[in-house]
């Protein structure tokens, strides 16, 4: 297998078909470990130390990482809210906070409010950095485990059609895997969204420079019959600078059994969670919502990241 050439990973565009493909074998592999009697993985990081960093609240990412960390034999230190909790309550900069931390551990898994934080958190530190999310920058440690969720279902990621809902504005898990499906043939992606949370210019030039379609609707009920995945997004209050836009742009677009009913019968249902009402509760039980599994999918290809960036391997 090839090299796997990363030093850290902080967007979804320093990824091409071979490091993907690296990242789900090594995902599989990590699956199959947690079942094996004696497991192969459980020390292979036992002298690396993680640090968690989010200045942002997480449950999925946070815990799914601290999990993976432990479950290749490492260790961890976190703080329950870096904002609050670490000297950045002091007026303390990123770069001397990752200066400093980059001194105690073997990897930073860092979440930020600000885009572009972990790049520049990776041009300083001498260890490896993981964007666990900046802000309404991106998220490729999400985007890893959506394709992977999608590759596990369908065998292809090629060939396939999806709609994005909902948040595209500041959503960093749509835009990180907007930029992963350009590495795929024949893609086609349906941006369904209030006015106030279109997708920004950047990714649908980015997607048109890279032969991938697209295409900007309002209504999801039209494309729900056309689509392989359906991608629900939460309009994120907290990023809204006017509570009326929010207001507009909340409660529009709800995925209830009378739409999933629009959908073909092997199509699925994605979202990276937390949800707060555009997904209905009773759907949870219908065959096509993966975002259970999406979100367990992150435990393994958390772990094949921090092999990749930590461990002794040839790959
Ligand atoms: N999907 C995701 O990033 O979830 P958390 O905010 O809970 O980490």
């Amino acid at each position: 297998m090839a090299k796997f050439s990363l030093q850290h990973v902080y967007e979804s565009q320093q990824f091409d078909l071979e490091l993907l493909n690296i990242v789900f074998k090594t995902a599989d592999d990590m699956k199959s470990d947690l079942l094996a009697k004696p497991r192969q993985y459980a020390d292979i990081l036992k002298d690396k130390i993680m640090a968690s960093l989010f200045y942002e609240p997480s449950t999925r990412t946070r815990f799914s990482f601290e999990s993976a960390m432990a479950r290749l034999g490492g260790s961890i230190l976190t703080t329950e809210n870096a904002k609050e909790f670490s000297s950045a309550s002091k007026g303390e900069t990123l770069y001397d906070s990752t200066s400093v931390m980059c001194g105690y551990a073997d990897l930073i898994v860092m979440r930020h409010n600000e885009p572009g934080s972990a790049k520049l958190a990776a041009e300083v530190s001498s260890v490896p950095v993981i964007n666990a999310g900046d802000g309404s920058g991106q998220h490729p440690t999400q985007a890893l485990l959506d394709l992977y969720t999608i590759k596990d279902h369908f065998s292809t990621i090629d060939n396939l059609t999806f709609a994005m809902v909902g948040d595209l504005k500041y959503g960093r898990t749509v835009r990180s895997l907007s930029y992963l499906l350009t590495k795929y043939n024949n893609i086609k992606i349906y941006y369904v969204s209030p006015t106030v949370c279109k997708m920004d210019e950047d990714i649908k030039a980015y997607l048109t420079t890279n032969s991938v379609e697209w295409e900007e609707v309002s209504s999801l009920e039209k494309v729900l019959p056309l689509v392989d995945c359906v991608y629900m997004t939460r309009i994120q209050k907290e990023r809204f600078h006017d509570l009326e836009d929010y207001e507009n742009a909340a409660g529009k677009y709800i995925l209830d059994m009378e739409k999933v009913n629009l959908m073909q019968e092997k199509s699925i249902i994605m979202h990276p969670l937390p949800r707060v009402d555009e997904i209905s509760k009773e759907v949870d039980k219908d065959h096509r919502a993966q975002y259970f599994n999406q979100a367990n999918n992150g435990l393994y290809v958390r772990m094949a990241l921090l092999y990749l960036l930590l461990g002794n391997h040839d790959t």
